[in-house]
C-alpha cells in the first residue's frame, strides 16, 4: 500500500528551493480562504501576547463554548484540537479495531495515521467517470466484509463532491447495520454548512464529525480543529489528547474568527462568485475539465500532451503553485486541484494556464532545468509536487 506525505501548500520548501521569498509565490495548491484571517484575529492574537507566560487553557473552554453555540450543540459534544490532523491521529486509539475502509480519493493522512497504528486499510474508489457518486449497493456489500471504521470526507478532497445530509445519514445507517464506526471529515463543510450531518452523527455513539478551522478561517499556520460527537466519545478524546495541544494564540484566534459573522458572509459570497467564474473560465481552456465543487477548490482533469507534473512545473515558472493530484490514491493520473482565490489572482492563474495549454509542446524553461538539477529533499519535493 502506497503512503504519501505530500500535500499542497509547501510554500516555504518551494521558495527555499527557488531562492525566492515565500511571499512571491501565488499558492493555489492549498485551499485557504483568500480573504486571510478575519480582521479581528490579528488584534486578538497581539493582545494575547502577554498570556504566553502561562500554559494554555487546557480545555479551550471559551472556544469550546463558542463553537458549541455556533453549531447548536452542547459544549460536552466538542473537543478542540491542534488542527483536525491531531484528531485523525487520535482516532485509531479512540476506536477499537484493526480494519478500516477509506472512501477514495482520500486525504492522505487517514491512511498514514491508521498504518502507524497497525491497521489494515482498504479503499472504496469513487470514479470521476460517474462524477464521484456513491454506488449504494457497492458500499453495502463492501461494508459487509466487516470493517471497524469508515473514513468519509464530505465535501470530498480533492474531488469537491458534496454528499447531501440525507445521503450521509444513509451511510450512517449502513455503518450502524454493519457495526462500522463512521468518521465524517467535514474539514471544508463551512462552505456548505446546511449539508452538515453533525446533528445526526452527534446523537449516536458510532460516529464522529471532524472539523477544521484552518481552511475557512485561514489559520493553517496556527493549527485549529475540533471534533463533534456524543459526550462519551468526546470525553475519551479529551483523555487521549495531549494537555496543551491547542496553544493560547490559536484559541484566541478561533474565538475572534467565530465572532465575526460579516467575515463569514463575505467569504461565502466571494467563494460562490469566484468558483463560478473560475469554473467557467477553466472550461473555456482547451484540455481542461473542471469538476463541480461545493468547497473552495476545483479538481481539474488535464488532457494536454504533457504530464501534470510538467504542467505544474511550467506554472512554477510564473511562481504559481497548483496541486498535482498524481499521488492521490484512487484517482487516475492527469488531475490537478486549484484553490478558489480572489479575482485578480484567479485571472493570473487562468492567464498562465491558458498560455501553457496553448504552448503545450514548447521547449523546457530554464526553471525546469534548475528544478531537475536540484538534489536532496527539496529537489525530490519539487519534482513530486
Ligand atoms: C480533507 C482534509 N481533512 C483534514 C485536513 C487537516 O486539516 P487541519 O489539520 O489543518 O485542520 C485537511 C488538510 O488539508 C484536509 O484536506
Amino acid at each position: 500500500m502506497a503512503i504519501t506525505f505530500d500535500h499542497g501548500g509547501n510554500v516555504f520548501a518551494v521558495a527555499r528551493a527557488l531562492g525566492i521569498p515565500p511571499e512571491e509565490l501565488l499558492d493555489f495548491s492549498a485551499s485557504i480562504n483568500p480573504l486571510g484571517p478575519a480582521p479581528g484575529v490579528k488584534e486578538a492574537v497581539c493582545a494575547a501576547f502577554d498570556r504566553l507566560v502561562h500554559y494554555p487553557d487546557s480545555g479551550a473552554v471559551a472556544l469550546t463554548e463558542s463553537l458549541a453555540h455556533s453549531h447548536g450543540v452542547d459544549p460536552a459534544n466538542i473537543c478542540v484540537t491542534n488542527g483536525s490532523t491531531e484528531l485523525i491521529y487520535l482516532l485509531p486509539r479512540l476506536i477499537p479495531g484493526k480494519r478500516a475502509l477509506i472512501i477514495a480519493p482520500p486525504f492522505a493522512e487517514y491512511a498514514r495515521a491508521l498504518a502507524l497504528a497497525g491497521w489494515e486499510i482498504d479503499y472504496l474508489q469513487l470514479s470521476p467517470a460517474h462524477g464521484f457518486a456513491l454506488n449504494w449497493g457497492e458500499l453495502e456489500s463492501v461494508l459487509a466484509k466487516g470493517y471497524d471504521l469508515l473514513f468519509f470526507c464530505n465535501p470530498g478532497n480533492p474531488t469537491g463532491k458534496l454528499f447531501r445530509r440525507d445521503e450521509i445519514c444513509r451511510v450512517d445507517q449502513l455503518c450502524q447495520a454493519a457495526g462500522t464506526f463512521l468518521v465524517v471529515d467535514e474539514a471544508f463543510m463551512d462552505f456548505c454548512e446546511e449539508e452538515s450531518s453533525k446533528d445526526a452523527i452527534v446523537k449516536g455513539e458510532r460516529g464522529i464529525v471532524l472539523r477544521s478551522m484552518t481552511k475557512f478561517y485561514a489559520l493553517p499556520g496556527l493549527r485549529l480543529g475540533y471534533a463533534i460527537g456524543a459526550d462519551r466519545l468526546i470525553d475519551r478524546l479529551q483523555e487521549l489528547r495531549g494537555p496543551w495541544s491547542v496553544n493560547t494564540l490559536a484559541q484566541v484566534a478561533g474565538l475572534a474568527s467565530l465572532a465575526d459573522t460579516g467575515y463569514r458572509e463575505r467569504t461565502l459570497r466571494l467563494i460562490d462568485t469566484e468558483r463560478d467564474f473560475l469554473t467557467a473560465r477553466l472550461q473555456a481552456i482547451a484540455g481542461l475539465v473542471p469538476y463541480p465543487s461545493a468547497a473552495n477548490y476545483l479538481l481539474v482533469k488535464f488532457q494536454g500532451d504533457i504530464s501534470t507534473a510538467k504542467l505544474q512545473e511550467r506554472l512554477m515558472v510564473e511562481r504559481i503553485l497548483i496541486r498535482n493530484c498524481d499521488n492521490f490514491i484512487g484517482l487516475p493520473a492527469r488531475f490537478f486541484r486549484v484553490a478558489v482565490r480572489g479575482r485578480q489572482e484567479n485571472e493570473r492563474l487562468l492567464t498562465a494556464l491558458g498560455v501553457v495549454c496553448n504552448n503545450i509542446n514548447g521547449a523546457s524553461t530554464p526553471l525546469s532545468a534548475r528544478i531537475c538539477s536540484l538534489s536532496g529533499v527539496e529537489g525530490n519535493l519539487l519534482r513530486r509536487l
